[in-house]
């Protein structure tokens, strides 16, 4: 891992800043068509999906209620532990409230399944996730998210948000990681 300067760890760059600020402002556009009468629930999947949640937020034209929750499955690696775990809940009670599930990325579709399955036994009017990325070959087609930034083939990337070990989160575009940085 550089110590200095994390950018010199990234081997190509996915989405620059520009692209992701289009994307999103796109994404504000159509959650704002579809929720625009729902004051729907939008919950932060901390802490991957936090820059994208706050700059979606700010893309919306409609009254919505934020809140966060922080669920771990992989802890310092950058493979899957396959277990996922409830680390901080939200707050907010979503019974008979339309809620959106904000993530950063699907991978296995692990995390996605077990927070549906977890906000289905709440009973809320309705449930759909938006992930900010989705690694659509490594899952079945039914664990796709409702709503997507972009689909991008099976490598390790970080920024806005994403991290390996805790860092390279506030990197502001989407870089491929040098796998001798986690194979190291
Ligand atoms: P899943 O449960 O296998 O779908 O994994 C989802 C979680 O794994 C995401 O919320 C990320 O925290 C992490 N993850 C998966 N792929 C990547 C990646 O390429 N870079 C950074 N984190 C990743
Ligand atoms: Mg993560």
């Amino acid at each position: 891992m550089g110590i200095t300067n994390p950018e010199q760890d990234i081997s190509q760059i996915l989405f620059t800043e520009k692209q992701i600020a289009a994307r999103v402002e796109a994404l504000g556009m159509e959650l704002t068509e579809a929720y625009r009468d729902k004051k729907p629930v939008m919950v932060c999947v901390l802490k991957g999906a936090s820059f994208f949640y706050i700059d979606l937020c700010r893309q919306m034209r409609c009254h919505l209620d934020m809140d966060f929750l922080s669920v771990s499955s992989y802890g310092a690696s950058s493979k899957s532990s396959g277990v996922v775990r409830l680390v901080k809940d939200m707050d907010t009670d979503i019974t008979g409230r339309h809620v959106v599930i904000v993530e950063d990325i699907i991978d296995s579709g692990l995390t996605l399944s077990y927070l549906r399955e977890l906000f289905q036994s709440r009973r809320p009017a309705s449930i759909r996730t938006i992930s900010f990325l989705d690694k659509t070959a490594r899952h079945p087609a039914e664990l796709r998210t409702d709503y997507c930034g972009f689909e991008i083939p099976d490598e390790f990337v970080v920024g806005y948000g994403l991290d390996y070990a805790g860092y390279y989160r506030n990197l502001p575009y989407i870089g491929v990681l040098k796998p001798e940085v986690y194979r190291a």
